[in-house]
């Protein structure tokens, strides 16, 4: 898909590779809608593009419904949905008071996993009433985003790589649901990328982060995420699958 001209919807648009996405998809001609909970920064962050900005929590269901219906209104049914947005805790599953609160695990797969698939409901129901595209019949392009802790999940990551696991798990699963309209479903499994989440840590902290990457022997700029997903909209053939962009990292234990 070209995705010049198209209506595309980016959440988590507030900060870090959702703003990125947000930015580099309008220069390349998109109608973007950011989507994020935090409204004031993402109107902002809108009207700084000439773009339309909406707040919305992604895993509630009546605001990501209103969310849709408002970029529907604003830019037309999406063909392109791009799930950024998400939460990273920290806590062991027995710590040092005990077991973590049930609440704590819940509510990070609430926003990282069903939110994601709130968002990936509502939008390919737009995507499947609209006409196929030329030449070769696709309806939408879905990319979202999960972790490598998805695959190696660190001490003290039990909600988080939980959650970006079962977004791994949806990805063929709705590609595969999604095939017979057209609609593809990509997954993108970031290594350490340059965002506020990490760059909120200590330098030392970031500096020895950087140096556990192989090569490039760096944090990832949000503008590779960004791409990245130009990429996968515009190559037919990704679809059911978890792209790692991470500099060949393999998580640690700790
Ligand atoms: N930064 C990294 O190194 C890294 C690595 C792997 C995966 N990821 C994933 O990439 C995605 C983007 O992360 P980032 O680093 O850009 O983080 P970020 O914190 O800069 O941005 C995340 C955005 O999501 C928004 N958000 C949080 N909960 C929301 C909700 N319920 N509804 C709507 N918006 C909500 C936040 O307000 C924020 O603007 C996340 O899913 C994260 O888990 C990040």
């Amino acid at each position: 898909m070209n995705i010049e001209g198209q209506s595309v919807i980016v959440t988590g648009a507030a900060s870090g590779m959702g703003a990125a996405t947000a930015q580099y998809l309008t220069k390349a001609g998109a109608r973007v809608a950011l989507l994020d909970l935090n409204s004031d920064q993402v109107e902002e962050k809108a009207a700084e593009l000439g773009a339309v900005g909406v707040g919305c929590d992604v895993s509630d269901s009546d605001s990501a419904s209103a969310a849709v219906a408002a970029v529907v209104s604003a830019n037309g049914p999406p063909r392109v949905l791009v799930n950024c947005a998400g939460i990273a805790t920290g806590e062991r599953i027995v710590g040092r008071d005990g077991p973590m609160p049930l609440e704590n695990f819940s509510r990070v797969i609430n926003v990282n996993l069903i939110g994601t698939f709130n968002m990936i409901r509502l939008v390919a129901n737009e995507m499947f009433a609209q006409e196929p595209m030329e030449p070769g019949g696709e309806r939408g392009v879905i990319v979202n985003t999960a972790s490598v802790a998805a695959y190696e999940g660190q001490i003290g990551q039990a909600a988080y790589a939980a959650s970006k696991g079962g977004v791994v798990a949806l990805t063929i699963q709705a590609a595969r649901e999604f095939a017979s309209k057209g609609v593809r479903v990509m997954t993108i499994a970031p290594g350490l990328i340059a965002t506020p989440m990490l760059m909120g840590m200590p330098q030392e902290v970031q500096d020895s982060l950087a140096a556990s990457v192989p090569f490039p022997q760096r944090l990832g700029d949000p503008v590779e995420y960004a791409r990245l997903v130009e990429h996968i909209c515009q190559n037919e053939m990704l679809n059911g699958d978890v792209i790692r962009l991470d500099g060949a990292i393999r998580l640690a234990p700790r």
